[in-house]
């Protein structure tokens, strides 16, 4: 078995913005490398009981914490898919795991994940992991367009095979359209005028850089967020990369896919970072338990103290687990 991407998959694969200022791994801030802290790392291995010979997904390999640990778990029988929708995070999983038969690894969305494990013989699966959400590689990449930190395209497209980057979503929603994503995903109160403001600069020029953008948002809302934690741009940002990427819709599709992916006692753990997400894990685990599915996880697990301390990203997220019946 190679660890390699699926050849019609990968043909469609582009850079992305491979132009601007062309970042590659590993990432260094300040000299250092990067890297991707894994949140509620124990917690979901403990969950997912990973037997030797069994066969489990990391349908979100980011940066490889949750993959390396189930992997560490197999023995020589026992194999892991690792998947993710972003080129560079699988070109990560592929250098990781390069010469390992027991690992495959696949460009994929949740949406292709059934298509995928059926055409490749991978299933049923003893487990599935899902860290929902971007990695820290994605917020500290200007190129991604995802964080503001410094200038970058407003593409915000995890999956470059997207057609719908953040800079085209501004230019072709109404203002209402875009209040209400904003209100709705971004949870920002002040959505209608950032909204407003948002069209009537993109009536001066098109916006298409993460610096233009954020400094709309402070000139929209800058003054309710002076004495606030996060910066005016914060919600608006968040909005935007939930919409791009559809990622509401992708959470439905890998819930939908569960019964017909997992073995009868095979497990999915699943951690969200946004209370909508949440709400979606919560209500699927709710309705799969009146099927007769064993609910792992009657409250969500969080993070520590001391997770929150070390990792201050950790501090939204909830992991849910539930066994098939
Ligand atoms: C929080 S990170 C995962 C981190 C990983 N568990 C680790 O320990 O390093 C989330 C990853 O999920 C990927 N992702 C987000 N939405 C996805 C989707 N719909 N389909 C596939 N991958 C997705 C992102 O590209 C990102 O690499």
């Amino acid at each position: 078995m190679k660890t390699s991407a699926t050849g019609a998959l990968r043909g469609r694969l582009q850079p992305r913005n491979a132009g601007w200022r062309g970042r590659r791994e590993p990432l260094k801030i300040n000299g250092d490398i990067f890297l991707h802290v894994s949140v509620l790392l124990s917690e979901t291995i403990d969950f997912l009981r990973v037997r030797p010979d069994g066969l489990y997904l990391d349908a979100t390999f980011g940066g490889g914490g949750h993959s390396e640990e189930v992997l560490k778990r197999l023995g020589p029988g026992g194999r892991l898919v690792s998947t993710d929708c972003d080129p560079q995070a699988v070109e990560r999983a592929e250098e990781k795991f390069k010469g390992d038969p027991r690992v495959k690894v696949f460009p994929a969305r949740f949406s292709e994940l059934f298509e995928i494990l059926m055409k490749e013989n991978l299933m049923p699966l003893d487990g599935i992991v899902a860290d929902l959400g971007i990695s820290s590689f994605q917020l500290a990449d200007p190129s991604t367009g995802i964080g503001f930190m410094e200038e970058g395209p407003l593409d915000m497209r995890m999956d470059p095979r997207l057609s719908q980057t953040a800079a085209d979503l501004i230019e072709e929603s109404m203002e209402k359209e875009l209040a209400d994503l904003i209100y709705q995903l971004g949870e920002e109160r002040h959505s209608r005028r950032l909204a407003h403001m948002i069209v009537m600069s993109r009536e001066e020029a098109p916006i298409n850089t993460t610096t233009r953008l954020k400094l709309i948002a402070e000139r929209a809302i800058g003054r309710f967020y002076r004495r606030g934690g996060i910066h005016p741009a914060t919600r608006l940002f968040q909005a935007l990369r939930i919409a791009v990427n559809r990622e509401m819709e992708e959470l439905d599709s890998l819930l939908e896919s569960l019964p017909g992916i997992l073995k009868p006692a095979g497990r999915a753990a699943i951690i969200s970072f946004h209370s909508l997400e949440d709400r979606k894990v919560k209500q699927k685990f709710a309705a799969l338990k009146k099927e007769g599915w064993n609910l792992m996880t009657k409250k969500p697990v969080t993070p520590s103290e001391d997770e929150v301390k070390q990792n201050p990203r950790s501090r939204s997220a909830k992991l849910r687990v539930i066994e098939k019946d």
